[in-house]
């Protein structure tokens, strides 16, 4: 039997165990999937006597994932620019090592689920937080013709654009002073949508064919799909198959196996 967790503060929301379990069962692997909520200074300790224990890999979620990124003795290029763990297990040597998933999920669920064509694209990108850095990390694999990023807080955008430029040119901007151009991607990274809100963004940004995605996903339509649909986008789309999609690659990492995403992805929808 294999064991993996997921581990955050809160961590009773998440989907993680429902899907990995039925990776599992795609796979045939006997699987024990939980979910741990961990105080605040007891992360450390935890990851260390869940692998002393024999524990075989570890999702990491809010708040842990930069605090798990200062714990490893290795990450891949792509935790590295996320500046974030989602994944970790332990390598030969017994050291504990970090990857993230996030971007590759985005990338996958965006090129591969909707078809969605990156090159040659322009995208906006709405907020600077550490779903959007997840998102960029991905993105700098396909990179878009152009990216421009729009934050309240423009240093944080400003700190982004620094981290990435040699791998994606972004150029930033505000919402005060919108952009004078249509978009063929608009990813929504802010977490406004938990306050019932969308970005004040105007709709004439929506160009023709545009994909609009929602980092977050809700049972029901989240209020930037909404928003999204109501003014003319050819695609809207949520968070729920780059939450499957990242899923996926950490179960790769871990069982080096690859489960077939789209019956769990129609699962999760139809359970809700
Ligand atoms: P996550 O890890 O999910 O990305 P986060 O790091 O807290 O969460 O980032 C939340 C994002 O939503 C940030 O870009 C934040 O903007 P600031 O950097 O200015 O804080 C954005 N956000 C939150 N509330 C907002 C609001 N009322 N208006 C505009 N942007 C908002």
């Amino acid at each position: 039997m294999l064991r993996f967790a997921v581990v955050g503060n809160p961590v009773s929301h998440s989907k993680s165990p429902l899907i990995h379990s039925l990776f599992a069962k795609q796979i045939g692997l006997s699987v024990d999937y939980s979910r741990v909520k961990v105080e605040h200074g007891e992360f450390e300790n935890f990851v260390t006597n869940f692998f002393a224990g024999g524990g075989n890999g570890l999702n990491i979620t809010v708040p842990f994932k930069e605090m798990a990124f200062h714990l490893v003795e290795n990450c891949s290029s792509r935790c590295q620019l996320a500046r974030a763990v989602n994944t970790l297990f332990l390598d030969k040597q017994q050291r504990l090592v970090g990857d993230n998933t996030d971007g590759v999920g985005f990338v996958t669920d965006i090129t591969v689920n909707h078809s969605v064509v990156l090159k040659g694209r322009n995208v906006l990108i709405l907020g600077a937080g550490g779903a959007v850095r997840g998102v960029l990390s991905g993105l700098a694999k396909e990179p878009p013709q152009r990216i421009t990023l729009l934050n309240r807080t423009e240093s944080k955008a400003r700190h982004l654009q620094h981290e990435f430029e040699s791998l994606l040119p972004i150029e930033i901007g505000s919402y005060s002073e919108l952009p004078q151009r249509q978009y063929d991607l608009i990813i929504n990274g802010t977490s406004l949508g938990l306050q019932g809100k969308v970005p004040p963004i105007s709709p004439s940004l929506i160009g023709g064919g545009c994909c609009c995605y929602d980092l977050m996903y809700a049972s029901r339509d989240t209020d930037f799909v909404t928003w999204s649909k109501n003014h003319g986008a050819s695609l809207a789309l949520d968070g729920l198959g780059m939450l499957v999609e990242q899923a996926a690659e950490s179960f790769n990492i871990w069982c080096h196996m690859r489960p077939d995403t789209a019956p769990v992805i129609r699962h999760l929808r139809d359970a809700n």
